[in-house]
């Protein structure tokens, strides 16, 4: 009999904290991603991130390419030759603070997935939720996307609105939002997991 593992392969790419990564692991353990995906690494390009801490408790594997100190194209080459030996199915960022290299895209086209703490459409790049809360707004959303070489310009999966209006500091809005992240970034997932055509992901 020919058994045909579907399970796909996940990297999971950090560069601090961890939050959205642990969240992730957790739900391919015993969650919503339980036997859709396994993780194969969790990656860094900064040596000293806490969330290979987390990673290393859940005895997975970890691999650190340290972008400090190296020339942008230096260290863009040595992630591409990694993750192109490593061929996972999907990447998923988390927290990766460096703007992928072009190539890195175009070998991976639409199986980079990438959560964004604001609307794309309205919010790209850093701070996220500072920019909710300096602008008073009393509902943000997070955003799931495909990842292109753009700044955060990549096809929405899907987004999901926080009501952050009795959120009275930054803190409080990022708990809030974050809270939110750790469920919504495994739903995305486990929808693109299970389908095979991404426009069904825009009804999550
Ligand atoms: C999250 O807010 C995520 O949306 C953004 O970076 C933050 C990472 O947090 N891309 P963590 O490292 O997952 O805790």
């Amino acid at each position: 009999m020919i058994f045909i593992n579907m399970k796909k392969k996940i990297a999971i790419l950090i560069s601090g904290r961890g939050s959205n990564m642990k969240a992730i692991v957790d739900n391919v353990k015993n969650g919503m991603l339980k036997d859709l995906c396994d993780v194969i690494v969790v990656f860094s390009n900064k040596k000293d991130a806490p969330g290979l801490v987390i990673a290393e408790s859940f005895r997975l594997d970890t691999k650190v390419i340290e972008s400090k100190g190296k020339k942008r194209s230096t260290y863009n080459k040595l992630l591409f030759d990694y993750l192109d030996e490593l061929n996972p199915d999907y990447i998923i960022l988390a927290g990766y603070m460096k703007i992928l290299s072009s190539d890195v895209v175009q070998r991976f086209r639409n199986r980079i997935i990438n959560i964004h703490p604001a609307d794309t459409a309205l919010h790209q790049g850093l701070h996220g939720y500072e920019w909710a809360f300096e602008n008073k707004m009393e509902k943000t959303k997070v955003t799931v996307h495909f990842v292109n070489e753009g700044f955060d310009t990549g096809q929405v999966i899907a987004k999901k609105e926080v009501d952050i209006s009795d959120c009275k500091t930054l803190e409080e809005v990022e708990q809030r939002g974050l809270a939110v992240e750790h469920v919504f970034y495994s739903e995305c997932l486990k929808k693109i997991l299970t389908t095979e055509h991404t426009e069904n992901c825009r009804n999550i």
